[in-house]
């Protein structure tokens, strides 16, 4: 496996294989949710002939935080992410400097993807998708995939890429992991290296929270009652704030009554300093 830190080098060492790129974008602290993708890519790509490139693209990226703290406490170990890249088959790290990536500075070209981005997490986070899709575009651009792999872990990131690509014609098709999730249920994720032991043992009250409240909107209780049910559960079992627990369909995003084919229920809370997210089907 290479290391690669410029789009000159990447495309050095792409050209020297023949066949598809597959393009697995992180933000590294790599977790089983990452290696996963990076499996399902790796399959594709052995699947293949010509085989062609697995990338694994590691950059954190400052335009998507909207909080500064949280882009300083953002874990990093580029080490731990090479092996577990490696093992998962992954062919060529792609991990630009900033000044690769920005080379006039923050203030750039934004791209803004509406509706699907504006609601929940946009809420919450103002600028987060704009910052997300900016550097997909840009990853896009600077790796030339032919296949790109996300987490569902992150649905509405998944749906925001998703109409980027189809507005702005991409010519690369999307893949979606399913979220890996602990023993627990609590969903993989970088950010769960900063709970603290006591906080970690709390956690996955997130998820049966929105498990349970998908089964009861199942069974026919109000939307908006499931909803409320499961921000109060998050908050008796130590979660400090809800951002939102909401029903919605999977697609649009649009809040939903009625139960209809591909409901999902998203939610954002904290706990311990730390903001989860997690969604799961209806
Ligand atoms: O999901 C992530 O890790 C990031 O939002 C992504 C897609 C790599 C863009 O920085």
């Amino acid at each position: 496996m290479q290391v690669v830190r410029t789009p000159d080098e990447l495309s050095k060492a792409v050209l020297n294989r023949k066949g598809p790129v597959f393009l697995v974008p992180t933000m590294g602290y790599l977790h089983k949710g990452h290696a996963s993708l990076i499996r399902m890519a790796a399959k594709d790509r052995d699947e293949n002939k010509p085989k062609g490139t697995v990338v694994m693209s590691l950059f954190v990226n400052p335009t998507q935080f909207n909080d500064p703290q949280d882009l300083d406490k953002y874990p990093r170990d580029e080490e731990h992410d090479k092996r577990i890249a490696q093992e998962a088959g992954c062919d060529v790290i792609f991990a630009p400097p900033l000044e690769v990536v920005y080379p006039s500075g923050l203030q750039t070209t934004r791209i803004h993807v509406p509706k699907v981005s504006e609601r929940w997490e946009g809420e919450h986070r103002p600028g987060h998708f704009d910052g997300v899709a900016t550097i997909v575009a840009k990853l896009f651009h600077m790796v030339l995939p032919d296949y790109a792999y996300f987490g569902e872990k992150d649905w509405q990131q998944c749906r925001v890429i998703a109409k980027m690509v189809d507005d702005l014609n991409f010519p690369v098709y999307l893949k979606f992991g399913e979220t890996v999730r602990e023993d627990d249920g609590l969903a993989m994720s970088s950010r769960n290296a900063l709970l603290r032991p006591e906080v970690r043992l709390k956690a996955p009250a997130l998820h049966r929270a929105i498990s349970q409240a998908a089964k009861a909107f199942s069974e026919g209780r109000p939307a908006r009652i499931c909803e409320s049910d499961a921000a109060q559960a998050m908050l008796d079992a130590g979660f400090t704030k809800v951002d939102y627990v909401a029903i919605v369909d999977g697609m649009t995003l649009d809040p939903i009554d009625s139960p209809v084919p591909g409901v999902r229920v998203l939610a954002a809370a904290h706990i311990g300093g730390v903001r989860l997210i997690d969604n799961v089907a209806v």
